[in-house]
């Protein structure tokens, strides 16, 4: 049997992303306990408090032992190759999970894994966060088919994992970013491959949340970029946001931020601390998503 990965969203079909929220909603005894015995491998290149937390949490609620490391004890390519880090880890566990710098790290551990390896944010894409998010948009609207959503800033790994998520889902996606940092003409076109919402891309966030039931953000310095923070600050000032701007959106629209979160800048304190915010129940679904994926992975269905 083929053993399933999850780097991207797209690595699941719509089918099985629905199933994956279907099994984060599931009562934790009705899940079996598919890891009972085996340990997670949890490998951390960067920072992080949600996607550490809330994966510890599943390993335990279906089972298995979480085993956390520092990305520089690993020392991926520096103290050893990442090949022989996985061949070693996958004779003691029954899933490895990492959040890297680089793409590449993760590919080239799925390459040859006979364990299943899960993204926990990389440059490129944060699906475990995309699948939170899905659930916390669908506890919200009850469906998601049809449903409008915007998202204002960078065109980063959470915006590319949450467009993926909604495609797939039969909802719309708005782009508000500055020149530079959209997606481009053909990352657009795969957006809009992948199901029958429509994708738009645009430097004007007011013409981007119009109409949109849901307004998303990220930070506009990812983890690895502090160095840009200053040119990246001006080039983002006009895409907070801000009251104003959740006014142009459909009436009863809701905020939500992946976190953490820089008040002032990417949102107004108002708007994140404001009713319309979910960013503290999108937060919690992160343990529930994380669940759900990894009940899949381990053969739950
Ligand atoms: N949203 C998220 O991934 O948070 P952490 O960086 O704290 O894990
Ligand atoms: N885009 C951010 C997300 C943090 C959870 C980063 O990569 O740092």
């Amino acid at each position: 049997m083929t053993v399933r990965h999850l780097l991207n969203i797209v690595d699941l079909s719509a089918d099985e992303l629905a199933l994956v929220g279907d099994l984060s909603d599931r009562p934790i005894v009705d899940l079996g306990q598919p890891l009972s015995g085996g340990g997670v491998a949890l490998i951390f290149e960067k920072p992080s408090n949600r996607t550490r937390q809330s994966m510890e949490m599943a390993v335990v609620q279906l089972g298995g032992h979480p085993v956390y490391t520092r990305g520089e004890e690993v020392g991926l390519d520096v103290r050893e190759s990442v090949e022989d880090v996985i061949e070693i880890l996958e004779g003691y566990h029954s899933m490895v999970a990492a959040r890297v710098f680089s793409h590449s790290v993760v590919e080239r551990m799925a390459a040859l894994s006979t364990v299943p390896i899960v993204n926990m944010l990389s440059d490129r894409s944060h699906p475990l966060q995309a699948l939170a998010d899905l659930r916390t948009m669908r506890h919200e609207f009850g469906s998601l088919s049809g449903r409008n959503v915007a998202w204002v800033g960078d065109y980063n790994n959470v915006a590319r994992s949450l467009a993926e998520a909604c495609l797939m889902s039969g909802m719309s996606i708005s782009f508000a970013c500055p020149d530079g940092f959209q997606p481009s003409a053909q990352e657009c076109e795969r957006l809009s491959s992948l199901g029958s919402g429509h994708v738009i891309s645009t430097d004007d966030p007011v013409e981007a949340v119009s109409g949109t039931d849901a307004v998303h953000t990220d930070t506009w310095v990812s983890m690895g970029q502090e160095d840009e923070v200053e040119e990246r600050r001006r080039i983002f000032a006009s895409f907070s946001v801000t009251d104003q701007l959740m006014a142009a959106a459909s009436p009863g629209a809701i905020f939500m931020h992946c976190l953490p979160a820089y008040r002032g800048y990417e949102v107004a304190a108002s708007v994140i601390d404001g009713p319309a915010s979910r960013v503290i129940r999108q937060g919690h679904d992160r343990m529930h998503a994380a669940r759900g994926v990894l009940a899949f992975l381990g053969g739950v269905r």
